[in-house]
């Protein structure tokens, strides 16, 4: 199959085979970025921007190096120092860009459905866009890259979707603000993984059961057998009301610790998009575990798939 998709703005309608054909081309770029000299040419001469209205370490980073990584020229925009100040609009800003000639925007923004907007309005230029995290809406990048970890955990060789199948794999915290949740909800599930939500009833409602997920609101149960476990940060910059007692009693009740894992299939391995809150979310000691953690392989994938989407993006034949 060869590779249809213009934008990356969320993963809700993606395919098995365009999952498959991500997965097989990160891994190909993995082996890309084991090389000494791991640069390839493949966007030569294009201009790639990173377009990000709200934080990032991250993304924002890993976006930069993958699009150098394939001899792009890359531009960080900076709200704060730009004439969005001056009343400019977000879509002139794009438009701007492309006068330019920007062949790729990556965008994150507050609020659901920017990037969507933007990729409406630049589609006739030719110029692609990402979602990089709109909202509570979707966060694609990391939901793929969560994909690619979960299967190369399984078989680093050939971690291909069809190994989720029957998995359980538990998305534990706040769920409701959350759209690597999301993301991660709509991969796993076309994978055939058995997607379970644990959390607290005020962060994990009851309604997602209607997406196809277990809802938990007692962690050890969500645990019983599980192959691998998501933890999620508590979004306090997107929490205008009191939805927990404290930090300390979420932790108590939701908080991922060694004693915890025991409840899971002996293999278990645990993931977290970062930014993490120690010992809020997981106790320092899983953190810096070896044995468990996969945070920072998901990481170093993060690198390998956006490089990979970019290529297929920029034109690359797979
Ligand atoms: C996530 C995000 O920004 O959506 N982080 C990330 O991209 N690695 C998760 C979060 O902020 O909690």
């Amino acid at each position: 199959m060869g590779w249809q998709r213009r934008h990356i703005l969320g993963l809700r309608d993606f395919t098995p085979e365009e999952y498959e054909l991500v997965l097989k081309t990160t891994h190909t770029f993995q082996g890309v970025l084991a090389r000494q000299n791991w640069k390839v040419p493949t966007l030569s001469g294009k201009i790639v921007v990173n377009l990000f209205f709200e934080s990032s370490t991250r993304t924002r980073s890993s976006f930069e190096l993958a699009a150098k990584g394939l001899s792009a020229d890359v531009l960080n925009f900076d709200p704060g120092t730009s004439s969005l100040t001056k009343g400019e609009t977000i879509l002139d800003t794009a438009r701007t860009y492309c006068a330019m000639g920007v062949a790729i925007l990556i965008v994150r923004h507050r609020e659901p459905g920017v990037p969507h907007l933007i990729a409406q309005d630049v589609d006739r230029r030719g110029v692609r866009v990402f979602n990089a995290g709109d909202g509570q809406h979707e966060h694609p990048t990391q939901g793929l890259l969560d994909l690619y970890t979960l299967c190369h955990a399984l078989n680093p060789d050939a971690p291909h979707p069809s190994l989720l199948e029957g998995k359980k794999v538990v998305i534990v915290g706040d769920i409701l603000h959350s759209r690597v949740a999301r993301s991660n909800l709509w991969a796993l599930q076309r994978c055939g993984a058995q997607v379970h939500l644990a959390g607290p009833a005020t962060l994990v409602p009851k309604g997602f059961t209607e997406l196809g997920a277990t809802v938990h609101h007692r962690l050890d149960t969500a645990l019983s057998g599980a192959h691998f476990v998501m933890a999620l940060r508590i979004q306090q910059e997107r929490i205008d009301q009191q939805l927990i007692p404290s930090l300390r009693e979420y932790h108590r009740l939701f908080g991922l610790n060694h004693e915890r894992l025991r409840l899971c299939a002996p293999s278990v391995k645990f993931l977290h998009p970062g930014p993490t809150n120690r010992d809020v979310e997981v106790t320092s000691e899983l953190m810096d575990d070896p044995d468990f953690s996969l945070i920072d392989r998901q990481v170093t994938t993060g690198l390998a798939l956006r490089m990979a989407l970019l290529y297929l993006l920029g034109g690359g034949k797979p």
